[in-house]
Order: structure tokens, then sequence, then C-alpha cells
């Protein structure tokens, strides 16, 4: 039964009696924190029928656009992690490759990505670090239905920046991109001159048993600490370390991806000099690299000359570690190029506007653990005419550790998404100063917009663009943005057992 028209209210937004919410929540399959995934069934048919939401909506390509078309069919799929005697593991896939799925577009080319739902309870994609109009970025109850067992969603748009980008579901999240959901995706047209070789090293960790099977994939020990690590690290879903021969003498572009759902990888580079041009796919003025941190869903693009010498190697590190992992190994080649000195001036500028700093509202952002308050509120009391979302068991958090201004995504048993963080004006300018009042590291992530790291209290920041950014303990990290694309967006953090578990709001630029 849908609900009838006229109970939007005047911004044409949805409004639900709270007692056709509760009929809802009661039917859902409710689900503690070890559940295998797909316990939870998703929404119940009076909760699937109160979705009386206007979504907001976004241009299709016109004829004439260069469209690339691709199909994302999330699906369980089993497939041999481990070698024999263990056994095949039920991983989660968009296409049957071994390598997860990587798309690649050309500046100004369209996406257009279906979306074949075939697993067992609601997901969708969200497209990590495009600046996309807000009803293709993916939040169920947020920008769009979610997309239940057996439906299909397109998603079209054209991103208006080149980079290094990746993409993931945005629900049960700690289930669904922890059994691998999760792809890359470049946009390329950003080399002034065409490197030699471009090699995606996409780093994550899973978490099998030595039998194969999955582990648990959240635990409320890491939750509620700095997460619950992975025992079998991969590159493009592949063992460690990923062997590429490239051309000797040549320049090879790294595009690394740390798509963890909780490692934070240091890199360094052995055997060549390697230089960062991009930081999350935003060109940055060429920096020698010494070592890197790259958090959950950061990406850093190297370029480094390969040596002269056939046979020659260059090894990539991960040093943050007891002893540092050999993530990638490249070895030159036969055919030895034959080039001008080698200078690291890659990328054209990100197409980015810069945040003009005076006069900008300065708007603190605290990171804490969450107080038993806000874990326990009833429920949130909205003014009259605000929002009011129903969102339901996959989306809600079963415990809640974490907080952003003292308020936490409202926990399990709760029934409406909390008031936005902050309202912005579109295109005008805001700092948030982020303070980390918790013991633990956390990657921090907005949606819809591309910030300027500014400065640190702790540490030294060399100024760049990024859409995910570390927070230290007891650090103060200032980032700044132009608040341009109109929306509701999310901000999480990045560790995905500290986003489902309270540290996600959203913000609101009209
Ligand atoms: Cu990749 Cu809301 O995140
Ligand atoms: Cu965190």
């Amino acid at each position: 039964m849908m609900k009838p028209k006229d109970s939007r209210n005047a911004k044409g937004r949805g409004r639900i009696p709270r007692r056709d919410v509760l009929a809802g929540l009661a039917g859902m399959a409710v689900t503690g924190m070890a559940a295998p995934f797909i316990l939870k069934n998703g929404l119940s048919e009076p909760a699937k029928a109160a979705i009386p939401f206007v979504y907001p909506t976004a241009p299709q390509p016109p004829a004439d656009a260069s469209v690339v078309d691709v199909t994302l069919t999330a699906k369980f799929r089993t497939r041999q992690m481990l070698p024999a005697p263990a056994g095949l593991s039920q991983i989660a896939g968009y296409d049957d490759k071994p390598e997860m799925m990587m798309i690649r577009l050309k500046q100004g080319q369209w996406l257009r990505a279906k979306l074949v739902n075939q697993l067992s309870e609601h997901t969708s994609v969200h497209w990590h670090g495009i600046r996309l109009p807000n009803a293709m970025d993916g939040v169920p109850y947020m920008t769009q239905p979610p997309v239940q067992p057996g439906e299909n969603f397109t998603y079209a748009f054209r991103p208006p920046d080149t980079g290094t980008f990746f993409f993931h579901p945005h629900c049960n999240t700690v289930e669904q991109y922890g059994r691998g959901l999760v792809g890359t995706l470049i946009v390329e047209g950003d080399e002034k001159r065409p490197s030699d070789a471009d090699v995606i090293c996409a780093y994550r960790d899973w978490r099998l048993k030595p039998d194969g099977s999955f582990d648990a994939l959240m635990t409320e020990k890491g939750a509620a600490t700095a997460g619950t690590f992975g025992q079998v690290a991969t590159m493009n879903g592949q063992p460690l370390p990923l062997r590429r021969e490239v051309p000797a003498n040549g320049d090879t572009r790294l595009r690394l991806l740390n798509l963890d759902l909780t490692r934070i990888l240091e890199i360094g580079v052995e055997g060549a000099e390697a230089w960062v041009i991009a930081t999350d796919g935003n060109a940055i003025d060429p920096v020698k690299l010494d070592s890197w941190k790259i958090g959950p869903a950061m990406r850093l693009d190297l370029l480094l000359r390969m040596p002269r010498q056939a046979g020659a190697t260059v090894r990539v590190f991960n040093y943050f570690s007891p002893q540092p992992i050999l993530l990638a190994e490249l070895t030159a080649g036969k055919t030895q190029l034959d080039k001008p000195p080698f200078t690291p001036d890659l990328l054209k500028p990100a197409n980015l506007r810069e945040p003009k700093l005076d006069g900008a509202q300065q708007l603190p952002m605290r990171l804490s653990a969450a107080s038993s308050q806000s874990a326990t509120a009833p429920e949130v009391k909205l003014p009259d005419g605000e929002v009011l979302r129903i969102a339901d068991a996959l989306c809600l958090t079963p415990h809640t550790f974490w907080a952003i201004n003292g308020q936490a995504w409202p926990a399990q048993g709760h029934d409406v998404l909390p008031p936005p963080l902050f309202k912005l004006a579109k295109g005008r300018s805001y700092v948030f100063e982020v303070a980390n009042v918790t013991p633990r590291v956390h990657p921090i992530h907005l949606h819809g917009h591309t910030f300027k790291v500014l400065d640190s209290d702790r540490n030294t920041v060399v100024p760049h663009f990024a859409d995910t950014t570390l927070v230290f303990p007891k650090e103060r990290l200032r980032i700044a943005f132009v608040a341009d694309n109109p929306g509701d967006w999310m901000v999480h953090c990045h560790i995905i057992e500290h986003q489902e578990t309270g540290m996600m709001g959203f913000f609101r630029v009209a």
C-alpha cells in the first residue's frame, strides 16, 4: 500500500506516521553483531510500502554523449581465495573476473552503470570521490530508494574530474563491501605527457579463516577500537605482491588505492625516486615521496622513472606494520625507452574551485566516543517541516560507539535519520575544524565535495585536495571547501565499523 501523495509536506518530502514506522520495524529480522551476511532481510512489507519520499533526480546523458555502459551484478560467487586444502570462499562480487571490477573512462565521457541486485538484501552503489549529482550518490533513503533483491537501478553521470576513484555499497557496508563488493573507477585525461605504464594497485584484506570460510566481519572489540583486521592481504584481489613488467627507463604511474575497511597503509618505494602526483585523484604539485600514509578509501598516485637495466626492480612497501610488507614489484623489461631526463610534472591541475578562506565560516567537527545518551535517546525530535525519513534494520547500527559533534547515527531501534550535522549555503566556502578526541585514527570522508586539507596542530601537512583524510588522536585538522553541490551528503569515518557504529552523519547544501 503506497502512501497517498497528499501525505507529502510542502517541501515535497514525506512524513511517515510513527505507528506505521514501528509496524514496519517490528517485522524486520534484526540480527546481532556477528550475524552472517544476509540474515538481515531488508524491509518488511509494511515498511517497504511506507517510502513516499521524493528522491532527487539527475539528468540523463544527452543523445550525442559518449557513454560507457557497464553492468554490476551484485551476487555471491564462489572463489578459491586460499590455496588448497582450504575450501572455496563465498565472496560477493560485481562480476566473475578474479580481479576486482575495474572501470576506465576518458574525461568527458558518461558512465551508465546498471546495478542488478542478486543478493538477498537491498544494496546500492556509492561512487566514492566523484562530485556527481546527489541523485547518483548511492545512499539508500538519502538519495535513492534501496535497490531490493531482484531489482535494478541505473546510475548515469559524467564525472567532472579526472583521477583514481572507486565504488562500493552504502548499507550493511561491513558485510557487503567486506565480502568483496568494491571496484575501481579511473577517469583518464589528466596527463600532459602520457606515462609509459599505468598500474592500478588496489589493496584490501579479507577476513578469511584457514579453511576459506569468512570470519566475523564485525566484532564488538574491533568496532570499539581500531577496527577488525583481515588476515589475507590482496592487491587487485590477488595474493601479494602484485608483479608487473614495465618499460626500462620508462615513466610508470602507480595508482595506489587503499580499499581495505580498516587498515592504514604507509606507502614507500625502493629502487627508484617516486613522486606523489595526485591525492584522492586530484593533482598536486609533485612532492618527492618519503613515505605517505593512506587510510581506508584514500588514494595516492605516484610517478617514477624505471631503471635502465633490464630485470632491475622497483618495490612498493607498506611500512605501517612491524615488518615492511612488499605490496608490489615492478620489473624493468627488455625494451629500454629513450627518454629525456625525468621530470615529475605530469598532471593537469585539478579542476576545482579554491575555497575562499577569508571570511569563510569555521565549523567545528568533533570526533568522539558516543555518550550513552546519544546511544539510547528514544527518538530524534525534528522541528516541523524537517525531513523525517525511515531507515531499516540494514541501515541502522547494531551498537553505538562513536559520534560526530555528539550525535551518533541512530542505533538499532531508532526509526528516523538524525537531523543534518551542518546546513551549508550553496556556493559559500567553509572551513571544518576536525578535532579528534578519541584514541583512534579516523579517515574522514565527505560525499559530493572535494576539500582542501589546510593544516594541523600536530602534523606537517602538505596542502592538497582530498575526499578522505586521516585525523590522528588529539589532532585538530582544518579542511576547507566550497559547498557547491546541492543535496544531502554523508560525512563519516571510512573505517567501516566506525561508520556503522555511529561515526556518520550528513550535511545539507541548499
Ligand atoms: Cu566510500 Cu560514504 O563512502
Ligand atoms: Cu573511525
